[in-house]
C-alpha cells in the first residue's frame, strides 16, 4: 500500500515526510523507489534504524522539529490505528486510550491538519 501511495502521489528525488515511521516501510520504499526521507518516532533505534530520527510529537502542544525552508512533497501519517493494537505506548496512544472512537479520529486529524499546515509553510 505504502509503495503505491508513493508512485502515484509523488515523483523521484521527492521528499516523502513519515512523522511516526514505526519500522520504517516508508524509508524503504523510499530507497526503492528514489524519493528522499523525512523519518520520525519516538523510539529511538539508532543501531538497527539510524534515518529515523527520535522525535516525540507532544499533542498537547505540536512543534514542527524541522529547521530550514525544504518542505516535504507528501506526508505519510499512520499513527497508532488503535489503542489495542500498539505495544509500545506513546502519548498519543495513552491519551486516544481515554477517549471514545469519535474524538480519538479527532485527534489524530488535528494531528494531520497541524503537518499539513506546517509542511505547506504556514
Ligand atoms: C502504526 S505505527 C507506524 C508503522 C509504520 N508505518 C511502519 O511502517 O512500521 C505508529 C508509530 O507511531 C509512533 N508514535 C506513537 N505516538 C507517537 C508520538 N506521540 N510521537 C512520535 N511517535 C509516536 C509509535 O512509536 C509507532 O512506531
Amino acid at each position: 500500500m505504502i509503495a503505491h501511495i508513493m508512485y502515484y502521489f509523488s515523483d523521484q528525488n521527492d521528499l516523502v515526510f513519515d512523522p511516526m515511521a514505526g519500522g520504517g516501510v516508508v524509508a524503504d520504499t523510499c530507497l526503492a523507489f528514489n524519493r528522499k526521507c523525512w523519518s520520525f518516532d519516538m523510539d529511538d533505534r539508532p543501531d538497527t534504524r539510524p534515518e529515523i530520527e527520535p522525535y516525540f510529537w507532544d499533542i498537547t502542544n505540536l512543534k514542527w522539529p524541522i529547521k530550514g525552508k525544504t518542505k516535504p512533497d507528501l506526508i505519510i501519517f499512520d499513527p497508532p490505528t488503535s489503542p489495542e493494537g500498539e505495544a509500545d505506548g506513546g502519548q498519543v496512544r495513552l491519551i486516544l486510550n481515554e477517549l471514545p472512537r469519535r474524538k480519538r479520529r479527532g485527534i489524530k486529524m488535528s494531528v494531520l491538519s497541524f503537518l499539513s499546515q506546517q509542511a505547506a509553510g504556514n
